[in-house]
């Protein structure tokens, strides 16, 4: 276990970033996730943290101790990349034993570390088998327990279940999480699925274009994403995005199909920005049938229908408001039919407000947020193309 710490780290590739100002520092024992679309820099944040890449600036230490000079068999480090990359010719005990005798380890030592992490991965019975023999899970499990039996002070993992099926990668989500658990290894593991990212990481980093949006925790994410490109790649289905006005004495906001008024806090942070021109965002599960005033809402938004999606535990339509798509979570329904003209009403305090240039969220003052969660600010924050 160890605290991994990196400092304005920055890599090039002729004159362009593929990461840029990386800033993190671990806790102990913690699983982070590196999450973002294709080409953000998250397999070349990894493999600088393995040595496999240089860095060109910045500095990256273990415990305090300085890494840059290690070479990467000196690190206590064990990686585990999308393509197993097992021995075909060798059975799953001598994949799982080859680094250790590699390094010369006595044979008790490696028999006990096979032995145990073959346990500890429940593939004990298929040690005499070669990889050919197993199912895809079985050889990202043996990929996993070459890994463990060296014992590292960190793990990296490059999209480790991107081969599998789906059902399949649900389940070893969930074991990677339990191991985790039970051997707390401080981990990084990289992924470009939002869904592996919320449920994995004990805190998450989004990336874009090499530079970090925001790192946080999975809700904190979720409910206060620091500009419209978090809070469109996280969500499932994604946030609903639209361009709006803020009325001149700061009291109403507008747009297609809505005239809503602000709640006074939303209102005193925009007025005192002197911000007209904005883009709100709300998320799907956020808007509710107009019938239902359970919960108080702050408008109405009338659409036609174009789809309806029944998940089975909600119903999701996709509208039209105003010429505008939008996508709304609602409880079960089987009577909502395409072309039907529905009200929906947004729930009040779940309105987000971005700056429509910046992208940069506007609910929460800038000295209002994390440490944590404040980003570096090379790029722009606008929305994710998802
Ligand atoms: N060896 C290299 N030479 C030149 N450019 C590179 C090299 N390796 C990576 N890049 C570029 O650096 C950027 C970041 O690449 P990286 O592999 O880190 O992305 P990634 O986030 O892991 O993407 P993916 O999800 O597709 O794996 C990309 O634009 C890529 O083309
Ligand atoms: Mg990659």
């Amino acid at each position: 276990m160890a605290v991994v710490k990196l400092e304005n780290v920055c890599r090039y590739f002729g004159s362009t970033p593929a990461v840029l100002d990386f800033n993190l520092e671990t806790r102990e024992g913690e699983f982070v996730v590196l999450v973002g679309p294709s080409g953000c820099g998250k397999s070349t944040t990894l493999r600088m943290i393995a040595g496999l890449e240089e860095m060109d600036s910045g500095t990256l230490s273990f415990d305090g101790r300085p890494m840059q000079d290690v070479p990467v068999q000196d690190r206590e480090i064990a990686m585990v990349f999308q393509s197993y990359a097992l021995y075909p010719h060798r059975n799953v005990y001598d994949n799982l034993a080859f680094a250790l005798k590699l390094r010369r380890f006595p044979k008790a030592e490696i028999e006990k570390r096979v032995r145990h992490a073959a346990q500890t991965l429940d593939i004990e019975p298929l040690l005499l088998r070669k990889p050919r023999e197993l199912s895809g899970g079985q050889r990202q499990r043996v990929a996993l327990g070459r890994a463990i039996v060296r014992e590292p002070d960190v793990f990296l993992m490059d999209e480790p279940l991107s081969n599998l099926d789906a059902k399949l990668r649900v389940t070893m989500r969930a074991e990677i999480a339990k191991l985790h658990r039970r051997i707390g290894v401080t981990t990084f593991y990289v992924t470009h699925d939002q869904v592996e990212a919320m449920t994995m990481g004990d805190r998450i980093v989004v990336m874009n274009g090499g530079v970090i949006q925001q790192i946080a925790t999975p809700l904190a994410l979720y409910d206060e994403p620091v500009n419209s490109y978090v809070a469109g790649f996280i969500g499932n289905p994604p946030m609903n995005f639209l361009d709006a006005d803020v009325s001149e004495d700061g009291g109403r906001i507008r747009g297609p199909g809505f005239d809503f008024e602000l709640e006074p806090s939303l209102q005193q942070r925009l007025s005192s920005r002197n911000q007209h021109e904005v883009t709100i965002g709300f998320r799907p599960e956020h808007l509710k049938p107009r019938t239902d005033d359970a919960l108080p809402t702050m408008g109405i938004l009338q659409g036609t229908i174009e789809l309806v999606e029944q998940m089975g535990s909600t119903t999701d339509i996709r509208l039209t408001v105003d010429g505008h798509s939008l996508i709304a979570e609602l409880p079960r329904d089987q009577t909502l039919q395409i072309k039907d003209a529905v009200e929906l009403g947004l729930l009040a305090g779940r309105l987000h407000v971005f700056d429509r240039d910046s992208g940069d969220r506007l609910n929460v003052a800038v000295s209002e947020i994390q440490p944590s969660s404040v980003r570096s600010r090379q790029s722009n924050g606008k929305l994710a193309s998802v």
